[in-house]
Order: structure tokens, then sequence, then C-alpha cells
């Protein structure tokens, strides 16, 4: 039988998708106006998209069909001339942080063996994630935020005030952020994004041990389709607290609204993400203009080989062509 697998071409042309999107969104840096970078990442994102012999379609998008009008899940896109594949995105992770001009902002797609991703509703998400090389289940979901740190400092031989969580600043994170700074460990607050956020886990570079908090359930799925190419555990739940929100989860195909996800469950299958810096962060350089040219760095990772590629690109004319380049 042929196999499923996300052929190793298309894999390296998915970065080519968030470079557009990224440079898009960053005409906007700092502009105070999150709905237009929004909107220069997607169309960017989108015509990229269609220009690759995929037959893909959009399983985590900018909304339901009739709230997104580009990118709206369960869109075709590619040439329709390719493999069968799921495609998850989110042009532009941090419309805030781009608006304000504030670090780590994202352009984010992955790409997956059709039906091995998670089609999770836009509903929050409650995440717990953490690196790579720990025995599996040293962490829960459902277990106390200050136990989890504890756990987590033995298995890495640490004291607690050594392991750094990193957490989304909202009130509705007071009562973990209290818990964890109790047992002892540090807390590092963003005020958004949180697909670098769970991605910081896996490189010790950052500084971040652990991230838990509740946040976008699109960007739980982004990120856990990262921490299966990079290695790391992670856990999710849907929040649906109303009917509205079952409701969304239901004409996803959920049955079970409570169920906790693993992220082998969330991410399955061979998946290949791609994540380009729009504003500098700990990860990633955002885009940077010298002159004409405009550069690039990209994340482009790979769960069936584990490999992690790290493009940084010089684009010397990109802004003249649309495609084609
Ligand atoms: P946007 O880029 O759509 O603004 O999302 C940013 C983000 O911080 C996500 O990373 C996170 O999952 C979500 O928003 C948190 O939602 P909220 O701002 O409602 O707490």
């Amino acid at each position: 039988m042929a196999s499923k697998k996300i052929d190793r071409v298309l894999t390296l042309e998915l970065a080519r998708v968030t470079e557009r999107a990224a440079v898009a969104a960053s005409t906007l840096i700092g502009r105070g106006d999150e709905k237009a970078a929004d909107q220069a990442a997607v169309d960017a994102m989108r015509r990229e998209l269609n220009t690759l012999n995929i037959d893909g379609e959009v399983v985590i998008g900018e909304g339901e069909r009739d709230e997104a009008p580009m990118l709206y899940i369960g869109e075709k896109v590619g040439t329709g001339k390719g493999p069968k594949v799921d495609i998850a995105l989110d042009p532009l992770e941090g419309t805030t942080l781009t608006a304000k001009g504030m670090p780590n902002a994202l352009a984010v797609v992955a790409m997956a063996e059709g039906g091995s991703l998670l089609n999770a509703p836009d509903v929050y998400m409650e995440k717990i994630a953490i690196g790579g090389g720990y025995p599996a289940g040293i962490v829960d979901l459902d277990a106390d935020p200050g136990d989890n740190v504890k756990a987590l400092a033995k298995a890495k031989g640490v004291g607690v005030n050594l392991i750094n969580v990193c957490i989304l600043d909202r009130p509705r994170h007071a009562e973990i952020i209290a818990k964890v700074r109790e047992a002892g460990a540090r807390v590092t607050l963003i005020t958004d994004g949180d697909i670098a956020g769970v991605i910081h886990c896996t490189d010790p570079a950052t500084g971040i041990d652990m991230y838990i908090g509740t946040g976008g359930a699109p960007e739980g799925v982004l990120a856990a389709a990262g921490l299966r190419c990079t290695g790391g555990q992670m856990q999710g739940r849907l929040v649906t607290d109303n009917e509205d929100q079952k409701e969304r989860a239901a004409k996803m195909g959920i049955k079970d609204f409570y169920k906790k996800y693993e992220m082998e469950e969330m991410a399955s299958g061979d998946v290949v993400l791609s994540v380009t810096g729009v504003t500098s962060g700990s990860m990633l350089s955002g885009i940077e203009r010298r002159g004409e040219e405009i550069w690039t760095d990209t994340l482009l990772m790979r769960s069936s080989t584990g490999t992690i590629r790290w493009i940084k690109a010089r684009h010397s004319h990109m802004e003249k062509f649309h495609i084609d380049d």
C-alpha cells in the first residue's frame, strides 16, 4: 500500500507558505490594527497554499464558513492535484502582539495525513505541556499545578525553584499562578501567543520548562502538532461550558465534550509544522528589511523523522511577485 506520509519536497514547500504570511503581516507591525494584520497574513497564506500540489482541506482555520470568508474550516486548498492532506493554520498567531509591535508573533501552518488532526472548534482548551526526555505521564492536566511542578523538578533533577512555568497573563489563571508560586517555582507570564508558549518547553534556550493554562483550542492542536515533531508531552481538554460551545464541538464530530486528549490524539500520523517569525521572539527572529531585501526566519519540523530545520532566507524580490519567484 502506498505511504500516506507527507512527501519530502512538499514538506519543504510549507516553509514558503508561512514566510509569505509573515512578510505580509509584518507590513502592519506596530500599526495598532489587529484585523488588518490578520487579513494580510490570511490573504498571503491562502494564495501560497493554493500553489501547492495538494488536495488539502482546512480542518483548523479562521473559523466556520459563515464567519470566515477565507481559510474557513472545510475550505479546499491547493491545486487538487496532489495527496489528500489536512491543513491546520493560524496565519497570524498574536494579532495583538503584531499590532502593538511586541515579541513572538508567528505565522503557523501544519500539514498532516488526512484525518490525523483533531478538528477542534473555536473554543478554549485547557492545556499542559512539557518538553522531551521525561518519563511518560509525570505531569497531568488534572493534577494540582503545585504537584506538577514538583514532579517535573524531581524528574529533571533540580530544585523546584529552577522550574519555570509559562502562563498566559489572564485573570482566569490567578489560581494556577498562585499554586505554582506557592510550590516554589517561577512563572513567566505572556500576554498572548500560547503556541510559542508550548513550543518553548521543548527548547532549553528559552528557559521555559512547562506550559499550563487555558487558551484557544485551535492553537492547542497546532501546538500539539509542534510537540509531536520536537518531542514532548501535552494534554488538552476543550472548554465547552454552554450549549453554543457544545453545538460547535458536536458539529466538528466531537462526542465526548470533556475528554482529556493526549498529544497523539490531537495530532496523530505524519505531521509537518512550519512557523515563521513575524516579530522577533525567543525562538525566531522577526521579519527584517535590509534595503530591498527581506529576511525571514522559519522553523520547519516533521514528526515522522523528527527533523527540525531552521531556515533563514533572504528574499530579494518578494514584494514584486506574489508567487513563483
Ligand atoms: P490571536 O492571534 O487570535 O489574537 O490569539 C492570540 C492568543 O493569545 C492565543 O495564542 C491564545 O491561545 C488565545 O489568544 C488566548 O485567548 P484570550 O486572549 O481570549 O485569552
